[in-house]
């Protein structure tokens, strides 16, 4: 039967057009990693990667021989990728805490290499206007509390292997997340036993070379996740702009997220202030710490404000107000 254009045909099989993107699903930025590494053929070529990124990326790209050349990220998160990009088969660009730079926003638009888009704070891929091979992942299990989930997209078919099962890793997570959840809830139990677990859940990661697939549950809190997304969305703005409001201009740097999961802190006695808030059982993280490769600018100053919505405005105004009063 030919369409009739006079009457659109209703029910049957739902239709979908081929977006041209290629998917898949890991338990961790890692995990995809590897898989783009080897859907881009990239074992022992030439790669351009930031000097701000942490150790994980070094050493997976490190397992493949890569050669990595490093570029540098200025304090506002801004780069400059050399001229020259004839013999580098891919630029490695991290969307930090969400943000779309103008060197990011100008690589993803107009670079004639191709791209790595390590989205490890964020749960939505750019729009990659470039014409080139990318590949685009992200890690959940760094910005929500689900233990191990990773989406790797790309606008070529993905390397066909088989992936490797960890499910250990993420019963440990859970285990350890359900102890802290007691532990915080209703003082059951010590800090010590969900931290043991957590060290040895990520013990076992590090250890562990391979792919891997998500486990179930993870995959069931995605859904969860994309699902009240909206709601988790508007406590975390709240919370981005209460701290905005409340630290001095140059105590953060001032960027502009789609999802907000961290403001990064630029702080002055950075170490100092960290060591200070755990007094006030306070725990920030660093993102990231130095690395074997060259000196970042950003790695001795900066520091994480969780923005989620486990933490109201009203808290994240208290945890500014004592920033402020300590980074002097
Ligand atoms: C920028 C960046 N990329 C990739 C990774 C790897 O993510 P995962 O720890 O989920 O393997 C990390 C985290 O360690 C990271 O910080």
């Amino acid at each position: 039967m030919m369409l009739s254009t006079k009457n659109k045909p209703v029910g049957g099989e739902q239709e979908l057009g081929n977006d041209g993107h290629f998917y898949g699903l890991t338990n961790s930025g890692r995990s995809s990693l590897r898989w783009t590494v080897r859907s881009m053929c990239l074992q022992g070529k030439k790669v351009l990667l930031p000097d701000f990124v942490c150790q994980v990326v070094i050493d997976v790209l490190l397992e493949f021989d890569i050669n990595i050349i490093f570029y540098e990220v200025k304090d506002n998160l801004v780069f400059n990728l050399p001229k020259y990009l004839q013999d580098v088969s891919a630029i490695y660009l991290v969307k930090y805490f969400g943000h779309e730079s103008v060197s990011f926003k100008d690589a993803i638009d107009s670079s004639e290499t191709p791209l790595i888009i390590d989205d490890v704070f964020g749960i939505e891929p750019p729009k990659v206007i470039a014409n080139v091979h990318w590949c685009y992942f992200n890690s959940l299990r760094k910005i929500t509390p689900i233990s191990g989930f990773s989406q790797l997209i790309s606008n070529k078919p993905l390397a066909q292997l088989r992936k490797n099962q960890l499910l250990e890793f993420s019963d440990f997570k859970y285990q350890a997340k359900d102890k802290k959840y007691h532990f915080l809830q209703s003082s059951i139990g010590t800090e010590d036993d969900y931290l043991s677990l957590l060290s040895s859940a990520e013990d076992l990661l590090n250890s562990c070379l391979g792919i891997n697939e998500p486990d179930d549950k993870s995959t069931f809190l995605a859904c969860q996740l994309y699902r009240n997304q909206l709601h988790e969305y508007g406590i975390r703005k709240q919370n981005f702009f209460t701290a905005k409001e409340q630290l001095l201009e140059g105590q953060y740097i001032d960027i502009n997220p789609d999802f907000p999961t961290f403001l990064p802190l630029l702080l002055v006695n950075r170490d100092k202030v960290k060591r200070e808030l755990m007094r006030y059982s306070i725990f920030l993280a660093v993102h990231w710490p130095k690395t074997t490769g060259p000196h970042s600018v950003l790695s001795e100053s900066i520091l994480s404000l969780p923005l989620d919505s486990r933490y109201t405005p009203i808290e994240i105004k208290r945890i500014c107000t004592l920033i402020k009063r300590l980074d002097v």
